[in-house]
């Protein structure tokens, strides 16, 4: 016989909104771009751009070789974090005084003094795509 009380449908919702968030995350991970910060996302005229920002705004605490360390804590894991951090919490006196585009381009800098390859596109972050690229050590030439 089925057991239609409340307990016993609560536990076969549960089991289908399990089911179901299982599904939904195998979908993303199947259509995610595997891309990683190998994959020439950042271009050097953007770089350039970026240079200038940091100069202006980052480089008075944080001197070239910051991030190196940095990236390796944040191995695996989506660039979208190192933006968020960046883009809500800095300039530590001024958090948020850039435009997003502007931090944009100061992680495509950050890229560059990482050594990473550029490419010919811009790093950008239409729909969330900095999530899409995952923080990988820099493969060597
Ligand atoms: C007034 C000093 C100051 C300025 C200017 C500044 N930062 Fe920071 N930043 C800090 C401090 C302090 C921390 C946290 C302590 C640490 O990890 O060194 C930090 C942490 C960070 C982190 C997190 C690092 C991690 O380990 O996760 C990022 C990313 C970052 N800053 C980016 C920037 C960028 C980009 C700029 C320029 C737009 C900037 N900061 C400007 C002081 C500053």
């Amino acid at each position: 016989m089925r057991d239609f009380s409340l307990f016993a449908v609560c536990r076969r919702l549960r089991h289908i909104v399990a089911l179901t968030g299982f599904a939904l995350l195998w979908l993303s991970g199947a259509n995610a771009d595997p891309r990683t910060t190998n994959d020439l996302v950042y271009s050097k005229a953007q770089a350039k751009t970026g240079e200038t920002l940091y100069k202006q705004h980052c480089l008075t605490c944080h001197d070239k070789k910051y991030f190196r360390p940095v990236f390796k804590v944040w191995n695996g894991q989506p660039l979208g974090i190192i933006y968020a951090v960046m883009s809500a919490s800095m300039p530590e006196t001024n958090p948020g005084a850039l435009a997003l585009d502007e931090y944009v381009d100061i992680l495509a800098y950050i890229l560059s003094l990482n050594r990473y390859a550029a490419g010919e596109e811009d790093l950008h972050n239409d729909d969330g795509a900095l999530n899409e690229i995952t923080i990988a050590p820099r493969k060597k030439k």
